[in-house]
């Protein structure tokens, strides 16, 4: 079966992620793009392979992006995956990234970028955070670093910041970039708990008991 086999290689390529890409990410993203392509009458294949191989292209991940979309090419065709899906599936994995910003038409693509972007949210989302932070160096929080507005990808990826900042640079604005219904109504919880955990922090980081 094509989905088993594309488990084991996204599985022998993300194994020893540290910086928030690990397979368990992507399985609970595959599982919330599964769920969502039901509700929203999405082609399910198309969905479950692109969910399992977005990160597998992340330039975070890999050395260089082309080479990486050539492999996941090379193993699909392998798989016998027919050429229109191929596409797709390339396609949806080259444009979901949150720093790229680009604007999706593809249904199954807004799919998966849901399914990503909840997985940054929420519980799973601070506790990804503070590990990309770690893997990064970042620290957990510096007030004499301010939150930063618009900026470049350049500046995104390499520019100083926190994990708190991080919070108010991206994870607070996922829930409005959502596409799908379902996701927005998922968000909601993830969201709220998301500003609660700022509360709290801030209370204890001024040494509120
Ligand atoms: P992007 O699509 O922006 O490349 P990812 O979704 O691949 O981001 O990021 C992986 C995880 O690491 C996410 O949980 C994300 O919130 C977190 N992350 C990304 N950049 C930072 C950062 N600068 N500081 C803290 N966490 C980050
Ligand atoms: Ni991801």
């Amino acid at each position: 079966m094509i989905i088993e086999r594309t488990e084991d290689w996204v599985k022998e390529r993300l194994a020893h992620d540290t910086t928030g890409h690990d397979w368990y990410h992507i399985d609970r993203v595959r599982k919330v793009a599964v769920m969502l392509a039901e509700k929203e009458n999405a082609d399910q294949q198309i969905v479950e392979l692109a969910a399992l191989l977005h990160d597998t292209i992340d330039d975070k991940i890999v050395a260089n992006e082309q080479v990486a979309v050539e492999e996941v090419k090379k193993f699909l065709v392998e798989q016998g995956l027919p050429k229109s899906a191929l596409y797709k599936v390339l396609a949806i994995i080259q444009t979901i990234s949150f720093s790229k910003g680009q604007e999706l038409s593809l249904l199954e693509a807004k799919i998966v970028q849901d399914a990503d972007r909840l997985d940054a949210i929420g519980a799973i989302g601070i506790a990804r955070t503070f590990q990309y932070s770690g893997a990064r160096n970042q620290p957990i929080y510096d007030p004499t670093l301010s939150v930063r507005g618009q900026m470049t990808r350049e500046e995104y990826r390499h520019g100083k910041s926190s994990a708190i900042n991080h919070f108010y640079e991206k994870l607070l604005q996922l829930k409005d970039g959502l596409h799908t219904q379902t996701a927005k109504e998922v968000a909601e919880k993830r969201h709220a708990l998301m500003e609660q955990f700022l509360d709290q922090f801030f209370l204890e980081w001024e040494g509120n008991a």
